[in-house]
């Protein structure tokens, strides 16, 4: 089958399109690197001749409220009509696992535009919902600094290795459209502040993580089990101490 996946050179997309490969697909990877540029349309007519599934696993160079819903708006447009015209007859995005909950977000608001847009359209589709990558702890300490100090609240979290998520995603390209939301997510919950305090200090960075109820998330007020999949989401095979030191070495 010949896959392409939008964003194939990124976190999730490059071990994607290896896992793809692995099973005798013909992943492509396309990306601005490669020609494919979602948000001009540049590329897109080329790349997806003969292509059965569509794969976007891209993500936003700028996490900036306007521009991140231009790209996710603007790109999925483009990427469907294109999709349209070659026949291709299952379309697969990656997203967040509790997007519809985080509507204060501007990046969340985002993502809910971009599911909205593959709702509407004509070709069949499949929507992931994955938790937080621990690859992106860092990131989440980063965003959420202020002085030196991390404030995150304690609410329940369930992140999963890249790996897993790619292997996840790979599992639902290749299979029917679901016409809906399939939830993926690690096999182990945390409080968020805690594994966040964890990745910081295997990576010997002093900054202090502060619990606290009232802290934002990506700009959005979050509670309980806002981050956190349903009871019937698949689960990751990765716990968070083989990442860790699997990633030490
Ligand atoms: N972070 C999390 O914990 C988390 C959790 C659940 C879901 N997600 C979702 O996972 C997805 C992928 O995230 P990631 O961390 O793997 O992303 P990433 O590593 O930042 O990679 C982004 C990819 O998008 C490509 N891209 C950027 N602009 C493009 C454009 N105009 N046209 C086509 N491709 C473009 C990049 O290509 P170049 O290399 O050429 O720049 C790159 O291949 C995102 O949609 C995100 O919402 C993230």
């Amino acid at each position: 089958m010949r896959i392409v996946v939008i964003g194939g050179t990124g976190l999730i997309g490059s071990r994607l399109v290896n896992k793809l490969r692995q099973h005798g697909h013909e992943a492509v990877a396309a990306s601005p690197n490669s020609g494919v540029n979602t948000l001009t349309g540049e590329g897109l007519d080329e790349v997806l001749k003969g292509a059965s599934v569509v794969v976007d696993v891209s993500n936003s160079p700028s996490w900036e409220d306007a521009a991140v819903l231009k790209f996710f708006e603007t790109s999925t447009r483009n990427l469907l009509t294109h999709e349209a015209a070659a026949g291709v007859g299952h379309h697969v995005a990656l997203s967040v696992v509790g997007t519809d909950r985080l509507s204060e977000s501007g990046y969340f608001r985002a993502k809910i535009a971009q599911e909205k847009l593959i709702k509407s359209a004509s070709i069949p589709y499949s929507i992931v919902h994955a938790t937080q990558f621990f690859e992106f702890l860092k990131g989440l300490a980063d965003i959420s600094s202020e002085g030196g100090k991390v404030r995150l609240p304690p609410v329940l979290f369930q992140p999963m290795a890249a790996d897993d998520v790619a292997s996840g995603v790979a599992r639902i390209a290749v299979g029917p459209p679901v016409n809906g939301i399939v939830e993926i997510g690690g096999p182990e919950q945390f409080r968020l502040d805690e594994l966040v305090r964890r990745r910081l200090a295997s990576l010997k960075d002093p900054r202090e993580v502060i619990a606290d109820p009232n802290a934002l998330y990506s700009g959005a007020k979050i509670s309980e089990r806002t981050l956190v999949p349903d009871n019937n989401a698949r689960l990751g095979e990765t716990r968070f101490e083989t990442w860790l030191t699997q990633s030490a070495a």
